[in-house]
């Protein structure tokens, strides 16, 4: 939770000048995405007074404020948090930790999409100015990457397909925060790789 210290550390940065800040790198969205570097966790509503609390200390000072949220997908690690299996779109082993995750069937793709839009609430409830989502390397970026995206039904195959898992997030995150709230995404613009997204794909 971002308790009083961290909101202090966020209102000074705002007091010496900073225009918007962007915190919470890699937010947890859901219980299967454990944090594994000490990440805050916007997958409850216990998160929201806190929030509350660090905006208006910012807003204070005159500088926005927008919080970068996630789901792991195969990222995450199943000896974390709640110990639960890892997903991801198709069982390609994790080149951080090496764990195997589970394939993600359709019943956990509308829980994640719906936790997505779930925590994007929570953060405007909480006076913020807007979100991100961290796609590379993590479950939307797994979608959308052929080198993790091995489905042969509609997330998988074409670039559509692989397109269609972050697509429904967002129109689900849009659907919940209404048009007045920022909604960023950040990726990468080429994986590098031959297996990866090029750059063509990635514009
Ligand atoms: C351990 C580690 C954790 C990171 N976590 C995040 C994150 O949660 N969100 C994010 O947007 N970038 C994250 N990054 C990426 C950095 O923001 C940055 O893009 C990357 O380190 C490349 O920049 P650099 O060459 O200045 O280090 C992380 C990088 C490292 C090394």
């Amino acid at each position: 939770m971002p308790k009083d210290r961290y909101q202090r550390y966020q209102e000074e940065k705002a007091r010496e000048g900073i225009g918007l800040i962007m915190f919470g790198g890699s937010s947890n969205v859901d219980i299967d995405s454990p944090s594994v570097f000490q990440q805050l966790n916007v997958g409850v509503d216990e998160v929201v007074p806190h929030l509350q609390a660090l905006s208006r200390r910012v807003h204070d000072q005159g500088a926005a404020i927008m919080c970068q949220i996630t789901h792991l997908g195969r990222r995450g690690e199943s000896n974390k948090g709640a110990m639960l299996p890892t997903i991801a779109p198709s069982v390609i082993r994790e080149t951080l930790h090496r764990s195997i995750p589970k394939e993600i069937d359709h019943a956990d793709i509308q829980r994640v999409i719906t936790a997505f839009a779930a925590a994007a609430k929570r953060c405007k409830d909480g006076g913020l100015d807007g979100i991100e989502t961290l796609a590379g390397a993590h479950l939307i970026g797994q979608f959308l990457s052929p080198a993790t995206n091995r489905r042969t039904d509609a997330y998988g195959g074409s670039l559509e397909n692989r397109c269609r898992f972050g697509l429904e997030v967002y129109e689900a995150i849009r659907k919940a925060v209404g048009e007045d709230f920022l909604v960023g995404f950040r990726f990468v613009v080429d994986e590098g790789h031959d297996a990866g997204l090029s750059f063509d794909e990635c514009v």
